[in-house]
């Protein structure tokens, strides 16, 4: 049986979570739950923002639903972000963020393109310092990870039979590490013979694939890329789902995977029970597809989000319980 990790997180984390996991029993019946903890809350209280506990409920299960925590903007002493310590300690080391047109919500139909995000190092490898009135960032490629996540790209991509993968890097301006990225994916689609399965790879600087994904979103199916262009991307992408309250992910790694929504804690709304839990529902949905290999769970779930949608009882003005029920009856 499919076991699961219930991590609500912070704001509207408490509220979406549990209608997402409601709709989840509902489609895999039987499913084993536990609860964790992690985000802002939990560090006031015991001191971490992610528990040792947290981190051996997930490794148990092997899969997580996280809600979202938040993360005070200014560097507080001994905090570091939550799911940023869950990505690289458990070693997620891929951020699956689908974009698909949904009914009635999303802007333009048939949209269908699958952002895969390096989620360990790059940017937010942590390595952030002040040296007088200096501060430095440093961004960290190694070809193990880039290998890595243009191999998961690769194969994502040719399991769903698409026809064309982008690697986005700004490797003009910095050849060495984006010049490390970019050969290393194209390493790993040479292995895994991508042109001989039908799949083209190229290649965009990141400004203009910024700029494709507003004026031609349709041109993408799979794209792979670095941690901080990904964050970025896959936000702006997101907008074509029809909002942040609707968009889905997925942190993969070797032992363990964590699904969440794309949105953050929501402060402006928490505690009013209007949060939209779809994209959560939808985040869950991606556990069954690609963790528990349970496809048609995922698109009972999927197929109920798209239903809801439909008869106008999913976005909008709605209580987040009454769009877990129209979900739910749905499944
Ligand atoms: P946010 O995603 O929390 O909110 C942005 C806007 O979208 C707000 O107006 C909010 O009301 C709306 N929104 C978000 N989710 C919604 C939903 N399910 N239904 C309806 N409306 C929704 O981003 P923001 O405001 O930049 O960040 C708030 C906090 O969340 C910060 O502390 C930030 O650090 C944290 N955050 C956490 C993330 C995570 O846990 N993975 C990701 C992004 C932000
Ligand atoms: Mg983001």
């Amino acid at each position: 049986m499919p076991r699961l990790c219930v991590i609500e997180g912070d704001g509207i984390g408490k509220e979406v979570i549990p209608a997402a996991v409601q709709v989840l029993q509902r489609a895999v019946p039987g499913l084993e739950l536990t609860q964790a903890a992690a985000g802002w809350e939990t560090f006031q209280q015991c001191g971490l923002s992610v528990p040792a506990e947290t981190l051996v409920a997930v490794r148990a299960a092997g899969a997580a639903l996280f809600g979202a925590v938040s993360s005070p903007s200014r560097k507080v002493a001994g905090y570091r972000s939550a799911i940023l310590t869950l990505r690289q300690e458990l070693d997620l080391y891929a951020n699956l963020r689908p974009v698909r047109s949904l009914p009635v919500v999303s802007p333009r139909a048939g949209l269908d393109l699958l952002i895969v995000r390096e989620n360990t190092e790059g940017m937010y490898a942590g390595r952030e310092r002040r040296e007088g009135d200096t501060a430095i960032a440093e961004r960290v490629i190694t070809r193990r990870a880039s290998y890595r996540i243009g191999y998961k790209a690769v194969e994502l991509a040719l399991a769903a039979g698409r026809r064309r993968l982008t690697v986005v890097h700004k490797a003009n301006v910095l050849p060495v590490t984006d010049g490390l990225f970019r050969d290393s994916v194209l390493e790993a689609a040479r292995d895994l013979d991508a042109a001989g399965h039908g799949l083209t790879v190229d290649e965009l600087l990141v400004d203009t694939a910024a700029n494709q994904l507003v004026s031609q979103p349709e041109k993408f199916e799979v794209i792979v890329t670095t941690n901080l262009f990904g964050d970025i991307l896959s936000d702006e992408a997101a907008y074509w789902c029809g909002g942040m309250g609707l968009a889905p992910s997925l942190n993969w790694g070797t032992g363990a995977a964590i699904a969440e929504p794309v949105h953050g804690s929501a402060p402006d709304i928490a505690g009013q029970g209007i949060a939209n839990p779809v994209a959560s529902i939808l985040s869950a949905a991606l556990l069954a597809r690609y963790i528990w290999n349970l496809p048609q769970a995922a698109d009972q779930m999927e197929a109920a989000v798209h239903g809801a949608l439909r008869a106008g009882l999913a976005s909008g003005a709605l209580k987040t319980s009454q769009i877990t029920w129209a979900i739910l009856e749905r499944v």
